[in-house]
C-alpha cells in the first residue's frame, strides 16, 4: 500500500557531462502528492527513474516505505519490479491492439490474482479515472486524454507502493491538459496513493501538489507548499521561475530582521522581505511579480512611490502596463475590462513589503 518515500543526498553522474541530479534529498509523505519543477535538463526525470530503478545512482539512498531500495555505497539495488512502483510517462504507452479493459488488467497478469480479485481491481480503476463505460472499446478509439487515463488506471490497477509521473499531460492539447489536470489530484487523492509528479510547468504543479520541489541544475532549491512558493521564494531563481519577473538592481543600506531597505537606481528607498543575509553597502536584486504591484493606492500604505505608464496592453479581461517606477521599467496588470491609466499618466504604486523580495545572489 501506499508508502512513504526517502531520498537522502542523490547524486547521478552519466559519463558525460556534469551531475544530472547532485545531491538532493527529500521525503514523500505516505499519501502526499510532491511535485518536481523545474525549467527542461535540470534533473527532474533523472530523479524519477532513480526512484523507479531505472537508472543506477551514483550516490545517496533511496527507501520506499521503510525499505532501502538504492545505495550504491552498500551495494543495495532493488531491481524496478521488486519496488512495486507505478509510472505514467509522458507519451500515452498503451497497448494499441488491446481493449481499455485489457490494458488495465495487463500488469495484473504477471501478479497471480485470481480472476474475480482481478476483475474487480480493474473495474475499480476504471471507475476511478472514469472510464468505466469505455471498458470494451479498443484504445485506438480514445481520445489523447482518455488514453492519458488509461495509462493511469493501468499504473494504479496493482496498488502501487508510490505513483510516478512524468510529464504526462504535455501532449495533450491546451484544453484536455486543464481538465485531466483537475482531475489528475482528485484521482489519485481519492486513491490514497503517495506520489511524484514532475513537471516544467508552474501552473500544473500549484495545482496538483501538496508541496512543490523547485530543481535547476541538478539540485533541489527550494521544497515547500505552493503558498509559500509563491509567498516565500526561497532564492532568486525560485522567484524568477515561479513569475518574478520584474527585476531590479539596488543596494542594501539597511538590515532589519527578515526585511532590507533597499535603494533603488532612482535613489528611492524599498523595504523588502529578505531571506538570505546580505551585506550592508552590496548589491541586491529586488523582485516582483506583477500581480504583487498595486496601482493606485490609498494614502499610508508602506512602499508607496509615483509611476509613469510607459507603455499598456489591453487584453480584453486585463491590461498590462509598462511603468517607469524606482528608475527601472517593471510590468504590471490590472484585472478588468476597463484599462484606466493612459500611457503618460501619472499612477500610484504600492509595492507590498513582504510581496516585495530581495536577494543578495543572482540566480
Ligand atoms: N542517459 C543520459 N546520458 C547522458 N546524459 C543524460 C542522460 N539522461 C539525462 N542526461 C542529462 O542529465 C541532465 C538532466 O536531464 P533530465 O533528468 O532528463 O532533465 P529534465 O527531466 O529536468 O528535463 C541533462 O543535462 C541531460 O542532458
Ligand atoms: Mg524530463
Amino acid at each position: 500500500m501506499s508508502a512513504e518515500l526517502q531520498i537522502s543526498d542523490l547524486r547521478k553522474v552519466f559519463p558525460t557531462g556534469k551531475p544530472a541530479v547532485d545531491g538532493v534529498s527529500f521525503t514523500v509523505a505516505a499519501g502526499e502528492i510532491v511535485v518536481l519543477l523545474g525549467p527542461s535538463g535540470c534533473g527532474k526525470t533523472t530523479t524519477l527513474r532513480c526512484v523507479a530503478g531505472l537508472e543506477h545512482p551514483t550516490g545517496g539512498e533511496i527507501s520506499l516505505g521503510g525499505d532501502l531500495v538504492s545505495a550504491p555505497g552498500k551495494g543495495v539495488l532493488v531491481p524496478p519490479r521488486l519496488r512495486n512502483v507505478g509510472m505514467v510517462f509522458q507519451s500515452y504507452a498503451v497497448w494499441p491492439h488491446m481493449t481499455v479493459r485489457q490494458n488495465v488488467a495487463y500488469p495484473l497478469r504477471t501478479r497471480k490474482m485470481s480472476r474475480p480479485a482481478m476483475e474487480a481491481a480493474v473495474a475499480e480503476a476504471l471507475e476511478l479515472v472514469d472510464l468505466a463505460a469505455y471498458a470494451d472499446r479498443p484504445v485506438t478509439q480514445l481520445s489523447g486524454g482518455q488514453m492519458q487515463r488509461v495509462a493511469l488506471a493501468r499504473s494504479m490497477v496493482y496498488a502501487p507502493r508510490l505513483l510516478l509521473l512524468d510529464e504526462p499531460l504535455s501532449n495533450l492539447d491546451a484544453q484536455l491538459r486543464l481538465r485531466l489536470r483537475d482531475d489528475l489530484r482528485r484521482i489519485i487523492k481519492k486513491a490514497g496513493l503517495t506520489a511524484l509528479y514532475v513537471t516544467h510547468d508552474q501552473a500544473e504543479a500549484v495545482v496538483l501538489g501538496d508541496r512543490i520541489g523547485v530543481m535547476q541544475g541538478g539540485k533541489l532549491r527550494q521544497l515547500a507548499s505552493p503558498e509559500a512558493i509563491y509567498n516565500r521564494p526561497a532564492d532568486l531563481f525560485v522567484a524568477e521561475f515561479t513569475g518574478a519577473t520584474n527585476l531590479i538592481r539596488g543596494t542594501l543600506r539597511r538590515r532589519e530582521g527578515d526585511y532590507g531597505e533597499i535603494e533603488a537606481p532612482n535613489g528611492q528607498v524599498v523595504r523588502a522581505w529578505m531571506p538570505d543575509s546580505g551585506v550592508v553597502g552590496g548589491a541586491v536584486t529586488l523582485a516582483l511579480r506583477p500581480e504583487n504591484v498595486r496601482l493606485g493606492v490609498a494614502e499610508g500604505e508602506a512602499n508607496r512611490f509615483q509611476a509613469v505608464v510607459r507603455d499598456m496592453r489591453y487584453q480584453g479581461t486585463q491590461t498590462i502596463y509598462e511603468l517607469e517606477l524606482l528608475g527601472a521599467r517593471i510590468e504590471t496588470l490590472e484585472l478588468g475590462t476597463a484599462a484606466r491609466h493612459p500611457v503618460g499618466s501619472e499612477v500610484a504604486v504600492s509595492l507590498p513589503p513582504a510581496l516585495t523580495w530581495a536577494y543578495a545572489l543572482g540566480v
